[in-house]
């Protein structure tokens, strides 16, 4: 896994993109800067698992390089599940569809380069949107939930993880201090922290957890829990 080094250095301020150089050390960075980005994709199989149907379709919003998915495709095999990604990042689509070849799942997961707002889903078992829905301009986010519970079946699952703010602004430094911990234990120095954290200034756009609960409440979602925190990192299961 080729390793994030992208904020090492002092470079002129630069807004964050998914762009091909940020694809090439995604993996890397997702596994060091998201707190159990892992045990959360092992959460949402057991989720899914328990809600899906046999031939359910289950789309992965923000797909990125198609992590969540492949775990998905093996960990849920046995219920002929349809995956389907959505990403607006030809670069880490490329990475996605690399990847599923190498592990022989890539008849199993189909990719798609769209702009997620735009995307028409239908009739789904389940719909991820992790880490994503904070990089969608706050004010079509509702119309955006709206869309993701049309989407989806009777009984149907979606799974949103986000970053997000807490209203008590001493709590709100106190865990990003703890975040910023976490990051150095990972390898990262503090110049790339600051650096990162200047990039996705104004892209990254986090609200606190009862302003995601209030959004997917008022987009139709009538049984909305938390499954997941780790300070500023919440999981999210919304049935319809
Ligand atoms: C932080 S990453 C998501 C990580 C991924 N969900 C995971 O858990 O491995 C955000 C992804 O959303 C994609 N993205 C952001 N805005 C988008 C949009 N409007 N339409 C499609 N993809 C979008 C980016 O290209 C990027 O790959």
């Amino acid at each position: 896994m080729a390793r994030d080094t992208l904020f090492e250095n002092k470079a002129p301020a630069e807004t964050f993109e998914f762009n091909e150089r940020v694809a090439d050390v995604f993996d890397d960075m997702l596994d060091r800067s998201v707190p159990f980005y892992k045990q959360v994709i092992e959460m949402v199989a057991e989720i899914l698992g328990r809600s899906l149907r046999a031939d359910d379709t289950v789309y992965d919003l923000g797909c990125s390089t198609g992590t969540t998915l492949m775990a998905l495709a093996k960990k849920l095999e046995s219920k002929n599940l349809k995956f389907i990604g959505i990403d607006s990042s030809k670069a880490m689509l490329d990475k996605a569809l690399r990847k599923a070849e190498m592990f022989s799942i890539a008849d199993r997961i189909d990719f798609i380069e769209m702009d997620i707002t735009q995307a028409e889903l239908s009739r789904a078992g389940g719909i991820i949107l992790n880490y994503t829905l904070q990089f969608i301009k706050p004010s079509i986010r509702l119309e955006f939930l709206k869309n993701i519970h049309n989407g989806l079946r009777n009984n149907g699952i979606l799974i949103l993880s986000e970053k997000v703010i807490c209203q008590d602004k001493e709590l709100d430094q106190q865990f990003l201090d703890s975040y910023h911990r976490y990051k150095k234990r990972r390898g990262y120095s503090e110049l790339e922290i600051a650096n990162k954290r200047e990039a996705l200034e104004n892209v990254l756009v986090p609200l606190t957890i009862q302003e995601n609960y209030d959004l997917l409440v008022q987009a139709g979602f009538t049984r909305v829990e938390t499954f997941f925190q780790w300070f500023n990192f919440v999981s999210f299961v919304a049935c319809k």
